[in-house]
């Protein structure tokens, strides 16, 4: 098996890890302008499945509106489709809401070992307090057609309700109320934080604080991303 530091720097996985709201939408838009990666984010490619009314889409939809997880095995099937056809278009893929319980942490490593011959180069940890968590989600609407995140009092669509990037409807996400983000808080505490004891001391952890501006929070980021994407950009 080849090492971490003789692996093809051109080929990277990186995943954006946090409680819901951290921003790891927001964060990862902003790389992926620098960058060009193909971000997969697990709560928009359900979300697509649920707009275009497939079968998974159907059987997700109301496990997403209550706050809880889709079965990992249903969630490992599609993500290790989408990271493989990543890898094939561009070679750098973000992640973004993957790996969210041991089970699938454990998959991607396996998946990754496979085609990379390692597993994911870096897992960034954005930490947030809950009262900070609970004031972005419970203000936050998204484009329905592009996915676009924006806020209602810190970054609200310059027309309201339309998308500034796309034109597309700008609303609520059904999962942003009191209830449910504390169910998904909860949950995030039980099944996806066992995940930080497996990566953290590792080199390829970071754990970086999640407050302040996004251009702040993008900096934080972008300070250990930035070192990954040196060759091939
Ligand atoms: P998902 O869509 O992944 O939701 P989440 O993890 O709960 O995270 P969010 O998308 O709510 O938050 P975010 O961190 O992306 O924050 P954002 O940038 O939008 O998953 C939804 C559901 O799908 C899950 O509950 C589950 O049911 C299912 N699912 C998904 N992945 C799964 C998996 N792997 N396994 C099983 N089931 C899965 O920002 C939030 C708000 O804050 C925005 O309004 C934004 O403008 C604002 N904001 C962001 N950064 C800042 C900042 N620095 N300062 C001020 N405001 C900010
Ligand atoms: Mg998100």
């Amino acid at each position: 098996m080849t090492s971490h530091g003789e692996t093809d720097p051109t080929r990277r996985v990186i995943a954006l890890f946090g409680p819901p709201g951290a921003g790891k939408g927001t964060q990862a838009e902003l790389s992926v302008a620098r960058y060009g990666l193909v971000h997969l984010a697990t709560g928009n490619l359900l979300r697509n499945e649920i707009a275009r009314g497939t079968e998974l889409g159907r059987n997700a939809e109301s496990i997403i509106k209550s706050g809880n997880l889709v079965p990992d095995d249903v969630v490992e099937v599609m993500m290790r489709d989408k990271i493989a056809e990543g890898l094939a278009e561009r070679g750098r893929v973000l992640l973004d809401g993957y790996p969210r319980t041991l089970s699938q942490a454990d998959h991607l490593e396996e998946f990754l070992e496979s085609q990379l011959g390692h597993g994911l180069d870096l897992l960034i940890f954005m930490d947030v307090a809950d009262e900070v968590i609970m004031q972005r989600l419970l203000g936050r609407l998204i484009c329905r057609n592009c996915g676009a995140i924006y806020h209602q009092q810190k970054h609200p669509p310059r027309q309201g309700g339309v998308c500034d990037r796309c034109g597309g409807p700008v609303v609520r996400r059904s999962d942003d109320t009191r209830d449910s983000v504390r169910e998904r808080l909860d949950v995030y505490r039980r099944q996806t934080m066992p995940i930080l004891e497996r990566f953290a001391g590792q080199e390829r952890f970071a754990l970086i604080d999640a407050d302040g501006e996004p251009d702040e929070v993008d900096q934080r980021v972008d300070s250990r991303l930035a070192p990954l994407m040196t060759d091939g950009s």
